[in-house]
């Protein structure tokens, strides 16, 4: 049975929503709380059982190198001062290489995993991006290899948006249901508002079989004038079956600006050492705030 053991993160986007946070700065760097939001992302793929990580980097790809790296100076200096829980958290993740190549243009996503094609090889590999962080038991990634073992099928993970958020997604037109996975008739990137097929939205999380690299050989440009990941799904699934995986957990969108300041306000909430004052804080903002009807 093939398993899934490399994933891509791509990491080059230009980051416009985040501006001028973004401007000498990848948006994948900018922190929830106290951890970069890669950083999330590195961990629930090495909780999947991901070895072998590459990250497509375009601008400051520096910060995420100098980030995964060892930090001999700042290791030394915090064990002279016996600080030694904060020496865990800045530690090289364990179990897992990572790797780095340069998309040396933004032509879309699906340009930026085609950029990783020659490190994935003839393998089944998956792809996390930065947007979407999934707080959930079982981590999203390892829901979907768990559906790749069982199918040997690509698998993209998705879950329920409101109508009025559809437009911002790749949608997914479902044909059969077998308990959370989806047999797909059409995968529609960015569909314009009141024409999505359904609210099931493509949620930054898949698992590939090789063949998509066909597809984005083609270097095709999609909406937005884009080499979009979604266009190749869309061909993959004419000839070999790509499911949807309506995954569980708790999916916090930090790829925009409300979505970023909520997530930070949610996992501040989660952490003991802020959590109580942040309450009386925001309890005595509310209290301050008036609503207009
Ligand atoms: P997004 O569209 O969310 O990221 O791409 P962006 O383009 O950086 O953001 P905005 O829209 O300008 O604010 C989804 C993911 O794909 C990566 C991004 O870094 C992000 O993780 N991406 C996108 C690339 O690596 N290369 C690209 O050419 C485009």
């Amino acid at each position: 049975m093939r398993t899934v053991k490399k994933a891509i993160i791509p990491a080059a986007g230009l980051g416009t929503r985040f501006l001028p946070a973004t401007k000498a700065m990848p948006k994948e760097m900018l922190p929830i709380v106290d951890k970069p939001t890669i950083q999330y992302i590195i961990e629930e793929a090495v909780e999947s059982g991901i070895e072998d990580i590459i990250i497509v980097t375009g601008k400051g790809k520096r910060a995420i190198e100098d980030h995964f790296d060892h930090n001999f100076e700042l290791e030394e200096n915090l064990i002279k001062k016996e600080k030694f829980e904060i020496l865990d958290k800045v530690k090289q993740p364990a179990n897992v290489e990572i790797h780095y190549i340069r998309q040396k243009e933004p032509k879309g996503l699906g340009h930026a995993v085609w950029c990783a094609r020659k490190f994935i090889g003839n393998e089944p590999f998956a792809v996390l991006l930065g947007d979407d962080i999934v707080q959930s038991e079982t981590p999203a990634l390892r829901q979907l290899i768990r559906q790749f073992e069982e199918t040997q099928s690509s698998v993209v993970g998705v879950q329920q948006v409101p109508d009025n958020e559809t437009h911002r997604y790749g949608i997914v037109d479902p044909s059969t249901i077998e308990g959370r996975r989806y047999q797909v008739n059409n995968f529609v990137e960015k569909p314009e508002q009141g024409t999505a097929p359904s609210n099931l939205a493509i949620m930054g999380r898949y698992v590939f079989t090789p063949e998509i690299f066909d597809f984005l050989d083609k270097q095709q440009i999609g909406a937005g004038g884009e080499i979009q990941l979604t266009d190749a799904i869309q061909m993959l699934n004419e000839i070999q079956r790509v499911y949807a995986y309506d995954f569980e957990g708790q999916r916090y969108d930090v790829g925009e600006k409300l979505g970023f300041v909520k997530t930070n306000i949610e996992f501040a909430l989660q952490n003991e050492e802020i959590r109580d004052e942040l309450v009386k804080y925001l309890v005595d903002k509310v209290g301050q705030i008036t609503v207009d009807a």
